[in-house]
C-alpha cells in the first residue's frame, strides 16, 4: 500500500525581489488578477499541497508585504532576506528560519510569489514525482519558443538533468536550449542545506544562485530530474503590467471555462470576468459584459447580466439581475433587480421582491414580494412583505449629521414621490398619496396625504409670454379665453 502523502516538509515562497518593471508604488506581488494578489494565488497553491510549514521570503517593501501576507495566510512564516542577493540566499535564510531544534528533513518545495497560475495539482505532481523517484532535486521546466532571459536546463547525452545555466552566464550554444527553469523545485532538505553552503556569488550577477544547487547535488551523487509541463502559463511570472494583464486574462479564461464545464451558461466568455473566489450553481446564466467579484455566489437558474458588476453579492435561485452595479447585497430567490440599479452594502431583497430601474439602495431589508419598481432611494430602512413602493419614493435618512431609520410595514401602498423623513414608521396596510412628505408616524391602515393647495392662474401664458409658441397653442386650445389672468384655487388633491 502506498503510504498516505502528508505533504512536503515545507514550501518556501520567494518574494523578496523589487519588481521594478511594474513601475508601481504597490509591491509587484500585491498586484491582483482574478480578484486576488499574485502572492495570494501563490500561497493558495502552496497550501493546497498541505506542507507542514510554509515560509515566504520578503525584503522589498517588507512591512507592506508582511501585512498583506498575514491577512492572506496567518500561519505562513515571514522570513526576511538579508543583503546577500539571489534566490539561493533567499532559500538559505528560509531554511534557517524553519529549522528548529532539529533540522527539517524530507521534501522542501520552492515556488515564486509572482507566478500566479501555478496550480496545486501541478505542484502535487512535482512532489509526487520527486518522492517516487527518490530524487535529490526535481525541477519544474517548460519548453518555450523564446527562452531569452531564463535559466536553461542542461542535460547529459542520456537526457538526465545535469544543471542549470543562467541566461547571462550561458554560452551561445547554451542559449539555443529552449527548455527553461521555471524556478519551481522540490528538494531533499539535507541535500539543499548542504549544497547552499557551497554556492558562491561568483557569477555575472554577483548573486547566490539557487540554480547552482542542481549541479552540486549531482556532484554529491544525488539524482536530479525534471518534470516538464506543457502548460507554460503555470510557470509564467508577471514582471510588468503587460504580462500581468495577459496572466489575468488567461486566469479568467480558465475560471470561465471551468464554470461552463460545471454547468453554467456563459454567453460571452470574452466579456465575462469571474474572480477565483466566486461560486456559481448549475444552470446559472451569465449574459455578456458581466463581472462577478469577491465572495459573490449565484444560485441555480438565476440570470445575471448583461452589463452587471457585482462584488460580494449573494443571488438566490431563479433571480434576475440586469444592468446592475452592486456590492455587499443579498438578492432573494425569484427576485428581480434592474435595469440600471445601484445596490450598496446591506441591501437585502426578499424572495420575489423587486428593485427596479434607477433605484439606489443601501442598508435596507426588503420583505418577500415587496416592490420598489422605479426611480428612488431606499437607505437605512426596513420594508415589510408585499408592500408596493411607488415611483420616485425617497427615504430622507440623513439630517446632515446623523442617519435615521425608516420602518415601513407589510401590505403598504405608497403614492408616487412619497418622501419618508426618518426616523419614521409607517404601519401595515397604510397608503400614501402622491407627493406625501411623511414626517410623523403613520398608523396601520391609514391614508397619509400632504395637502398643498393647487392654484391655476388662467391666461398667465398669454399675459406673460405673448408671441411664444406656448401662447399660440394655448390660444388655439382656448379661443375665447381673455388675456387677463384669473386664479382658481383648489384645496384638495
Ligand atoms: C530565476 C532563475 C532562473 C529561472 C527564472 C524563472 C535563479 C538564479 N535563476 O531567474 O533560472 O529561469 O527565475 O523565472 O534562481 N528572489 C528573492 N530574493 C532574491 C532574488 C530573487 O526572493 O534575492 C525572488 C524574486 O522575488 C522572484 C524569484 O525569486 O520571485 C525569482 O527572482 P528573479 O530575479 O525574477 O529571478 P530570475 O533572474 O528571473
Ligand atoms: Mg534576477
Amino acid at each position: 500500500m502506498i503510504p498516505e502523502n502528508t505533504g512536503p516538509a515545507a514550501v518556501i515562497v520567494l518574494a523578496a525581489g523589487a519588481g521594478t518593471r511594474m513601475k508601481s508604488r504597490t509591491p509587484k506581488i500585491l498586484h491582483e488578477i482574478g480578484g486576488r494578489s499574485m502572492v495570494g494565488h501563490a500561497l493558495l497553491a502552496a497550501r493546497s499541497i498541505n506542507p507542514r510549514q510554509l515560509a515566504i521570503v520578503v525584503r522589498h517593501e517588507r512591512d507592506l508585504v508582511a501585512r498583506h501576507l498575514s491577512e492572506q495566510d496567518p500561519a505562513a512564516v515571514i522570513v526576511d532576506q538579508d543583503d546577500i542577493p539571489g534566490t539561493g540566499r533567499a532559500v538559505e535564510v528560509a531554511l534557517q528560519a524553519l529549522d528548529g531544534e532539529q533540522h527539517l528533513t524530507g521534501t522542501v518545495v520552492v515556488t515564486y510569489g509572482d507566478v500566479p497560475l501555478l496550480s496545486g495539482d501541478l505542484l502535487a505532481e512535482l512532489v509526487a514525482t520527486h518522492q517516487r523517484e527518490a530524487n535529490a532535486v526535481t525541477v519544474l521546466t517548460a519548453v518555450l519558443d523564446d527562452a531569452t532571459g531564463y535559466g536553461r536546463i542542461l542535460r547529459g547525452e542520456d537526457g538526465t538533468v545535469t544543471g542549470i545555466v543562467e541566461h547571462k552566464d550561458a554560452s551561445d550554444a547554451e542559449r539555443l536550449i529552449l527548455e527553461v527553469n521555471s524556478g519551481i523545485y522540490a528538494f531533499d532538505a539535507a541535500v539543499l542545506r548542504d549544497a547552499l553552503t557551497h554556492v558562491t556569488t561568483d557569477n555575472s550577477q554577483g548573486e547566490k544562485y539557487l540554480t547552482d544547487v542542481l549541479g552540486l547535488a549531482r556532484q554529491a551523487g544525488g539524482r536530479v530530474a525534471a518534470v516538464v509541463t506543457a502548460d507554460r502559463w503555470q510557470v509564467e511570472g508577471a514582471n510588468d503590467r503587460v504580462q500581468l494583464s495577459a496572466l489575468g486574462a488567461e486566469l479568467n479564461r480558465r475560471i470561465v471555462e471551468a464554470w461552463m464545464r460545471a454547468g453554467v451558461t456563459v454567453v460571452d466568455p470574452s466579456t465575462t470576468w469571474i474572480d477565483s473566489s466566486v461560486t456559481l450553481d448549475e444552470d446559472v446564466r451569465i449574459l455578456p459584459n458581466t463581472q462577478l467579484h469577491g465572495a459573490t455566489t449565484v444560485a441555480r437558474d438565476a440570470v445575471v447580466g448583461p452589463d452587471t458588476t457585482l462584488t460580494d453579492v449573494t443571488i438566490g435561485e431563479g433571480a434576475k439581475v440586469v444592468r446592475t452595479h452592486g456590492s455587499g447585497a443579498v438578492i432573494g430567490p425569484e427576485a428581480a433587480v434592474g435595469p440600471f440599479t445601484y445596490l450598496r452594502p446591506g441591501t437585502v431583497l426578499g424572495e420575489s421582491g423587486k428593485i427596479g430601474a434607477f433605484y439606489e439602495t443601501k442598508n435596507v431589508t426588503i420583505g418577500r414580494g415587496s416592490k420598489l419598481s422605479h426611480l428612488g432611494y431606499a437607505g437605512d430602512a426596513e420594508i415589510g412583505e408585499d408592500t408596493n413602493i411607488g415611483c420616485g419614493n425617497i427615504t430622507a435618512n440623513y439630517d446632515g449629521e446623523k442617519k435615521h431609520r425608516t420602518v415601513i410595514g407589510s401590505g403598504v401602498r405608497t403614492g408616487s414621490n412619497t418622501v419618508f423623513v426618518a426616523p419614521v414608521t409607517v404601519g401595515d396596510g397604510a397608503y400614501s398619496g402622491a407627493g406625501a412628505v411623511i414626517r410623523k408616524d403613520v398608523p396601520a391602515g391609514a391614508l397619509v396625504l400632504t395637502v398643498a393647495a393647487q392654484r391655476n392662474t388662467e391666461g398667465w401664458v398669454a399675459a406673460n409670454r405673448p408671441g411664444t409658441r406656448s401662447a399660440e397653442l394655448a390660444q388655439a386650445a382656448t379661443p375665447d379665453s381673455s388675456s387677463t389672468p384669473a386664479s382658481t384655487e383648489e384645496g384638495k388633491q
